[in-house]
């Protein structure tokens, strides 16, 4: 019954039908569809079918409302301040929650998020609605706002860059998506017929960005390690020397980890006769602009270099509660872009109106407590354990790669869905990856591999299944399926 407390407190919804509320609730639960093993009708397993049957599982179902649990909202009783029972139903819902969250912060490794933090100190300023909207550098008329942690975060990336303070522009985002489309629509706003290139392994926000903005894309094919094929982009350059171009360059690309070689991007630039003043480059460090500097050999990411732009992601290598990011470019492009708010007393020029002013409050404890020594020493001890994690896997007879500037360990896509969900695994193809980020211990990547080796035993055991075939992926050299081993 709507209304009711019973609803709220143990039921949840399922496409207008209410089911009990299980004991060990997953609020991530998607539906479940185990991939059947692929025998031909000789009874031998078929390597391509069964490829093709599990990308046919694996299919994403579009226009649908993939709707399989929900939080019913219901309307208080009339009685519910007497009794109480509505907050004490509430309560409950909040903590099953908060033991699913617990639960699935253990089994997390998939996605590039540092889920190891402390913030205790900061649970006083929950009670204020901090908002910075406008420009981070003009006091607006909204007094509750976090500006001055804001520019202090900003002023610490920037030194990071190696730009000098009256010289950047920047803020913090609400994600990495949000510093690439700020990063396109600065270069596009720079060049407005300029073409954007991008790898082919880009980021889908870059993609995303083009659509928006309507802007003429160019894809770049992409080395086996992910990184950006020169040779083709220097093809491709040739090909449309008459319009500026607007790069985005990898500094570490989603699935693989892989960074792009700045240097190269920019010497292949200049070799195919666009000067300084013909392009814009903007850096995609959602994953590693706050690693790579840190690693010793990583390609230099420099205002220093003719680039336009940085953005980053808060909530991954940093860890942060809240998903955020920090983008910085040049001053002198940024005053082209912003308009006057006269309502906000402020200037507009960043991709949103109000903004998250929580999220540099959190950046900002971070970075003063760990610094850049702190940072130095997470980035060695994951690529260290990355390392120990690939070698693991391989031993074992599993296919795997490791770009040398990554802790992105790329492997043999499992082949049961739901051991891929407890893990939290993230999987293109016939390939999963495990990003190793300063919360992933040894002791969890070895839980990790001994309950994959178990399990590898059940799938293979009869012949049912055979290791996926991930040569084309990551090299022949890294495949250990059954032909390349
Ligand atoms: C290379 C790259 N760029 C951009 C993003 C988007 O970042 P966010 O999830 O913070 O929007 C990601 C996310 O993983 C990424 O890997």
């Amino acid at each position: 019954m709507v209304g009711s407390f019973d609803v709220l407190a143990d039921n949840l919804s399922i496409n207008g039908a209410t089911e009990s509320f299980p004991a060990d609730f997953d609020v991530s639960a998607v539906i479940k569809e185990p991939v059947p093993p692929v025998v031909g009708d000789n009874g031998i397993v078929n390597g391509d079918d069964q490829i093709s049957a599990a990308k046919e599982k694996r299919q994403i179902v579009l226009g649908r409302n993939i709707h399989t649990m929900c939080l019913e909202v219901t309307e208080p009783d009339i009685d519910d301040e007497v009794t109480g029972d509505r907050e004490a139903s509430m309560a409950s819902v909040l903590a099953k929650y908060r033991r699913a969250l617990t639960e699935r912060t253990k089994h997390h490794l998939g996605y590039p998020y540092n889920l190891d933090f402390e913030y205790g100190a900061l649970s006083q300023l929950q009670h204020f609605s901090i908002n910075n909207l406008g420009d981070p550098f003009i006091e607006s008329n909204y007094g509750v706002h976090s500006r001055q942690f804001e520019v202090g975060v900003l002023d610490w990336f920037a030194r990071l860059w190696e730009l000098e303070k009256n010289e950047y522009w920047g803020y913090i985002t609400n994600c990495g998506t949000e510093g690439n489309l700020h990063g396109v629509l600065v270069g596009r706003e720079v060049f407005p017929d300029g073409i954007l290139y991008a790898s082919r392994e880009s980021h889908y926000s870059i993609f995303k960005a083009a659509r928006m903005y309507r802007m003429e894309c160019v894809k770049i094919e992409t080395l086996c390690s992910g990184e950006i094929d020169c040779d083709d982009f220097k093809a491709k350059l040739l090909c449309h020397q008459d319009k500026p171009a607007i790069i985005n360059v990898n500094i570490g690309t989603t699935v693989k980890g892989a960074v792009d070689d700045l240097d190269l991007v920019i010497k292949t630039l200049e070799d195919t006769g666009f000067s300084h003043d013909r392009f814009y480059i903007h850096c995609d460090g959602a994953l590693f602009g706050l690693m790579m500097p840190f690693v010793k050999r990583a390609p230099k990411v420099s205002f220093k270099k003719p680039i336009g732009s940085v953005s980053v992601s808060g909530h991954k290598f940093v860890g942060c509660p809240m998903p955020c990011g920090v983008q910085i470019t040049r001053l002198e492009y940024v005053n082209a872009l912003s308009r006057n708010v006269e309502y906000l007393a402020s200037r507009d020029a960043t991709i949103m109106g109000s903004r998250n002013g929580h999220a540099p409050i959190f950046l900002w404890y971070t970075l003063n407590r760990k610094g850049y020594r702190g940072f130095q020493k997470e980035v060695q001890k994951c690529l260290r354990n990355a390392h120990y994690f690939k070698d693991r896997l391989l031993d074992a007879g599993i296919g795997a790669m490791l770009n040398e500037l990554s802790s992105t360990v790329v492997f043999e896509r499992p082949h049961d869905e739901e051991f891929i969900r407890r893990w939290q695994l993230a999987c293109q193809g016939n390939i999963a990856h495990v990003v190793v980020m300063p919360n992933i211990t040894i002791e969890k990547l070895d839980d990790f591999l001994n309950e994959l080796l178990q399990k590898r035993v059940t799938w293979f055991e009869d012949g049912s299944y055979q290791p996926y075939c991930i040569a084309s992926d990551v090299g022949e050299k890294n495949c250990l399926c059954a032909l390349h081993k």
